[in-house]
């Protein structure tokens, strides 16, 4: 009878846009979901174990018997309902990166469920850290990484981003140790290594996080500030400097900042990604620290997702472009409002670049470069590529273009106004920016083609032409260069990271190693301190088996675990049977070192 009524309503409802699946959680919000979690745990660096309870608040339909969690890798001791009744409860059938369904049964009056559990050692969303592996080799470390679907091998949890509530935590470490999480924080230790958090604001549980490891903290302004190990604080906050002016850039084009504080923690380098933008604070890859801050937007990045991602989350892992493209779009408009036009042009084309290639390497008609994508059945760690990022930025950019910066400013403020601290699937935001900003404009409609961009493949033809002056004036210097120009005779005064790499990248590809050499010799490639110059001259280094650079290549590969450097060197790699072996002989000493979401996807490339 139930299903009949559902049934009903859907067809009698026409215009009704249907709630998307997601794929990737048990959870069934429509019947029970949770509201706010109280999580009480104990962080043991000995057994590499998290051990506590989390208790979740719940709201539920009168008919609901159960409410279901998604659980992975984790031990539950015991279940209890309104913190004092002893609970039934099953951990169903479990199935790759989903893990098994948690389902609580419930009596009518459940208020609560407190689940009493512990993680395993092997928990994919944790890197544990022996002091070896930290800047000051002194103390352990301790982070989390719960984008996408990690966050329930850490905490039983509605592992899904449409699905939001508040937390407390009450986490217990070394007294040693400073924990910090995605909530409020705390500026120094305390004596006995117990830590109170709140998070205040309705979040999803990919933004939960904790990091736990000797760290200190650093005022940058009033509401910025940065964590570091103590080595490392010092050249933190000078990178950081910026990042107060770059809250109130976002504050001046997007609206108020929602977050109360925003601080960034620099973890060390076996963090997996560049960043990610756990709310009030950002987790940072230590490889940004380029000592003259050239890598920064990677911040603005991470803050733009304080609006774009942690205010209006992408639903499902689908739309996972309307998190992404978004942030693009606003971390390039907070940099061009801080650094100036000439250099948000060059992080554009730069993108554009990296979009290409993807496409190519995607394959140019292949529906992983659909904007909207179908993650149904597969690990969405997979799905997620530049595609969501670089195509996305393409096509608002594109909007940008056919409406004018103000009636588009406009429109996206309302959007996050109308948005805020909700869920949003791309069939809602098509409804939403055909009502708001396309309007019955048919000419505009079609100029824009929304359905080619977020259904179809490649970058359609509309997309805004790309174009940097500051990069058009280092391709004068390869022409120069191609000409037959000594390298120490060309004009690369005050060239940035980002002249750098473009120079690099547009290098002819199979330039023989007496070119690298003389390149190298004139401009130190090989022992760049830059992650994003060594990375790409790496990469050309293996393309022509420049074999001095091997050795900084296999240092690098072994103290760096950011994936998205690890990806193209080693592909490089494999590609000849001696590279192979270096290759397979670096990843045996490094892999200890990377995190799961590296290795996963070494293990893959490399097996
Ligand atoms: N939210 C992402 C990181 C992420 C995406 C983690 C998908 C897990 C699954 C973060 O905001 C991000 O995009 N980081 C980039 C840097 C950015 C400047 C493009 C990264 O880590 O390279
Ligand atoms: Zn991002």
């Amino acid at each position: 009878m139930a299903l009949l009524i559902t049934a009903c309503e859907k067809t009698t409802q026409p215009n009704m846009i249907n709630t998307p699946t997601d794929w990737h959680t048990y959870a069934q919000p429509n019947q029970a979901r949770v509201t706010h979690l109280n999580l009480d745990i104990n962080v043991d660096f000995d057994t590499k174990t998290i051990e506590g309870v989390a208790t979740w608040t719940i709201e539920k339909t009168d008919t609901a018997k159960a409410i279901i969690l998604d659980a992975k890798d984790l031990s539950i001791q015991k279940i209890l309902i309104n913190d004092s009744v002893e609970t039934s409860y099953t951990l169903g059938e479990e199935k790759p990166w989903l893990g098994s369904p948690l389902t609580v049964n419930l009596t009518p009056d459940a208020k609560t469920i407190s689940i009493y559990y512990k993680t395993s050692p092997t928990a994919a969303a944790l890197q544990w850290l022996s002091p070896q592996q930290t800047a000051d080799k002194k103390h352990p470390f301790l982070f989390t990484q719960s984008q996408a679907i990690l966050a329930r091998t850490w905490i039983p949890c509605q592992d899904s981003p449409g699905i939001r509530y508040t937390y407390d935590a009450k986490v217990k470490v070394p007294a040693e140790l400073l924990a910090l999480m995605s909530a409020d924080n705390p500026i120094a230790k305390t004596t006995d290594g117990i830590y109170n958090f709140k998070q205040g604001k309705p979040i999803p549980s990919y933004l939960m996080a904790l990091s736990v490891g000797d760290v200190v903290f650093r005022p940058i302004g009033p509401k910025t500030g940065v964590y570091a190990e103590p080595s490392m604080i010092e050249k933190s906050a000078y990178e950081f400097a910026d990042m107060q002016k770059m809250l109130e850039a976002a504050e001046a084009i997007y609206g108020e900042y929602r977050w109360g504080r925003y601080d960034v923690i620099v973890l060390p380098p076996s963090f997996p990604f560049g960043g990610m933008e756990n709310p009030v604070l950002t987790f940072a890859t230590p490889t940004i620290i380029a000592g003259d801050r050239s890598l920064v937007s990677l911040v603005a990045h991470e803050l733009a997702h304080s609006w774009s991602g942690n205010l209006v989350t992408n639903a499902t892992w689908d739309d996972f472009w309307l998190n992404e493209g978004f942030t693009v779009y606003f971390e390039r408009r907070i940099m061009e409002a801080i650094e100036g036009k000439p250099y948000a042009d060059m992080l554009s084309l730069l993108g554009f670049q990296d979009v290409t290639e993807t496409v190519e390497s995607i394959g140019a008609n292949h529906p992983d470069t659909h904007l909207k994508l179908n993650l149904k059945d597969r690990d969405p760690d997979e799905g997620l590529t530049d595609i969501a990022y670089e195509k996305g930025f393409a096509l608002l950019r594109t909007i940008e273009d056919a409406v004018g910066r103000e009636r588009f400013d406009a429109f996206i403020n309302k959007y996050f106004n109308e948005f805020a601290f909700k869920t949003i699937h791309t069939e809602q935001f098509i409804q939403y920016i055909n009502k708001e900003l396309i309007g019955s404009d048919k000419a505009l409609s079609a100029k824009i083609n929304l359905d080619a961009w977020i259904y179809g493949p490649g970058i359609p033809d509309n997309v805004v032409a790309f174009s940097s002056d500051r990069f058009a004036s280092v391709d004068k210097t390869l022409e120069s260069w191609n000409a037959g120009t000594k390298p120490a005779a060309l004009e690369t005064k005050n060239w940035s990271t980002h002249e750098w790499m473009h120079f690099i990248r547009k290098l002819p590809q199979d330039l023989g190693t007496d070119k690298m050499k003389e390149l190298d010799t004139a401009f130190g490639f090989t022992k760049s301190g830059n992650s994003e110059i060594a990375c790409a001259w790496y990469t050309l280094s293996v393309k022509n088996q420049y074999k001095t650079a091997y050795p900084a290549i296999e240092q690098f590969l072994t103290s760096v675990g950011r994936r998205k450097f690890l990806t193209p060197i080693y592909r490089e790699l494999i590609k000849t049977e001696s590279g192979k072996q270096f290759a397979n002989a670096v990843y045996k000493k490094a892999r200890p070192n990377y995190h799961y979401v590296a290795t996963q996807t070494m293990d893959e490339l490399l097996k």
